[in-house]
């Protein structure tokens, strides 16, 4: 959260983008209306459309209306925001448009030069971000170019290119505009409340740790399911695939949570330093591998949705046994399972520890449902669970599966923070714990492009909509 009252622009490109009318106006609307933007900011939005400021804000007090009911809830406010807003018409391609967001920035900050705090922010398709980071750096905007006293980051939402080649020209083409405490690659995962508090979980407790390795931990299982499709996404989600939109990711940034060795301190290097850690470590799926780690689906119907090619082999399901070879982890699988149109909307972490070496309340077997589990369930509900075997009431000795729950909401009043709240505030603070650093990309792209190379083309087994997807034996 700011203390101090922070000056700042920042320039949105993707001003019609499906991200900033869902997420960045609400948020920033919000955290003006909670108070945390207390100096004098402005916002430019660019896009490719002739639009007037004011249409501009009339459109956006319509997308906050749509996807955020009950967010303006006093016009008056709500009006001295829009006077913030500003819309500037771009052709991303051409460098004389980039001069004129120069002027406009001036004008609008009202300072000579262009001293002031300014945060760029792409809500851009990935093919985009390379030019426009050239363009920025050409005209003068980048970080590097600072000639006065402001700051200036770039905060780039995921996907983060579109496999390991695509990542590195990106990170090369920023890097010689902005420095790497410049840049803020988001992952919304990490903003959530939940996902932050793996780590509090974790290591601010003395009896999990000890515990939290291959000699009592059997496996992890992680899940991320949606019992909703692609909604309108048809073009972006073809050429992208679940493995690459969730499992690249969220899905191996929960892993890395979860594996992550205790840092030497909070700071956000030494947190990012032990996350990349664990991404190097995971064991690359070859195709001699491929058949006993991944599975993948595609949803009945999928090829008929808008924009999807008719003989598609897209993925919308995968579920990919990882191992990460390391001291602590080795022989563990750690199983991400994620889709669209399943049979429920639920993000776990289910961590289950081995069976005790003699069972006397039952058979071998019986372990498997009263193994004691942690499980950490990531949304919709916020809880943290521990599951252990408890003797069933009555003259038999019978052991039954118990829980026992903490429920984020019922023990603390939440204050209404979503994670674009709690990541735009660590953007312009400059807190860099909760973004990607360029390893970390990279890491995550290598094993996603060693799976995809592995699969070469494979067709995805159907699965009807609202069931648990394709069956998954994996074995590891
Ligand atoms: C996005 C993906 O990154 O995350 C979407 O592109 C997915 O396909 C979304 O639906 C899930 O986010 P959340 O916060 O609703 O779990």
């Amino acid at each position: 959260m700011q203390d101090e009252p922070v000056n700042f622009t920042m320039v949105l490109f993707g001003a019609n983008s499906d991200l900033a009318a869902r997420k960045l106006y609400p948020s920033f609307y919000q955290l003006a209306r909670w108070g945390h933007l207390s100096g004098a900011y402005r916002i430019i939005a660019v896009g490719r459309g002739d639009l007037s400021h004011e249409a501009f804000r009339t459109q956006v007090r319509e997308k906050i209306l749509l996807f955020s009911p009950g967010t303006i809830d006093d016009e008056e406010h709500f009006a001295s925001f829009c006077l913030r807003l500003f819309y500037v018409q771009v052709d991303l391609e051409k460098i004389e448009d980039y001069h004129s967001l120069q002027r406009e920035i001036m004008h609008v900050s009202g300072e000579p030069g262009l001293c002031s705090h300014l945060l760029f922010y792409l809500s851009t398709p990935p093919a985009l971000a390379p030019v426009i980071v050239r363009n920025l750096r050409e005209a003068g905007l980048g970080g590097k170019n600072m000639e006065c006293g402001g700051w200036r980051k770039i905060v780039v939402e995921k996907p983060y290119g579109t496999d390991l080649h695509s990542a590195r020209e990106l990170n090369t083409e920023i890097g010689s505009a902005f420095s790497e405490e410049q840049i803020f690659r988001i992952d919304h995962y990490l903003g959530k409340e939940t996902v932050q508090n793996i780590l509090v979980f974790r290591f601010s407790n003395g009896i999990f740790e000890p515990l939290w390795n291959r000699n009592h931990i059997a496996r992890v299982d992680i899940t991320i399911a949606e019992n909703f499709g692609i909604r309108d996404r048809g073009a972006f989600y073809d050429q992208t695939g679940l493995l690459r939109d969730i499992v690249q990711n969220h899905g191996l940034q929960l892993l890395a949570s979860v594996a992550m060795e205790p840092p030497v301190d909070l700071s956000a290097d030494a947190v990012r330093d032990e996350k990349a850690k664990v991404l190097r470590s995971i064991r690359r799926i070859t195709s001699r591998t491929i058949e006993q780690s991944v599975v993948i689906g595609q949803y009945d119907g999928y090829r008929s949705e808008r924009h999807v090619a008719a003989d598609s082999r897209t993925e919308t399901f995968a579920a990919v046994n990882f191992f990460v070879d390391n001291w602590r982890w080795k022989g563990v699988p750690f199983l991400i399972r994620a889709g669209k149109n399943l049979a429920e909307t639920v993000t776990e972490i289910v961590i289950t520890f081995a069976c005790p070496p003699q069972n006397f309340f039952g058979p071998a077997e019986s372990c498997s449902y009263t193994a004691n589990q942690v499980i950490l369930r990531i949304q919709p509900e916020e809880t943290i669970a521990i599951r252990f075997g408890a003797k069933r009431p009555g003259e038999s000795v019978i052991t039954d599966p118990v829980y026992m729950k903490f429920d984020y909401r019922g023990s603390f009043s939440q204050p209404g923070m979503t994670p674009y709240h709690r990541l735009l505030l660590d953007a312009l603070d400059g807190d860099q714990m909760n973004f990607i650093r360029q390893d970390s990309v990279e890491y995550s792209w290598a094993i996603i492009d060693a799976i995809r190379d592995a699969l070469s083309g494979r067709v995805p087994d159907s699965y009807s909509v609202g069931s648990w997807g394709p069956p998954t034996d994996l074995q590891g």
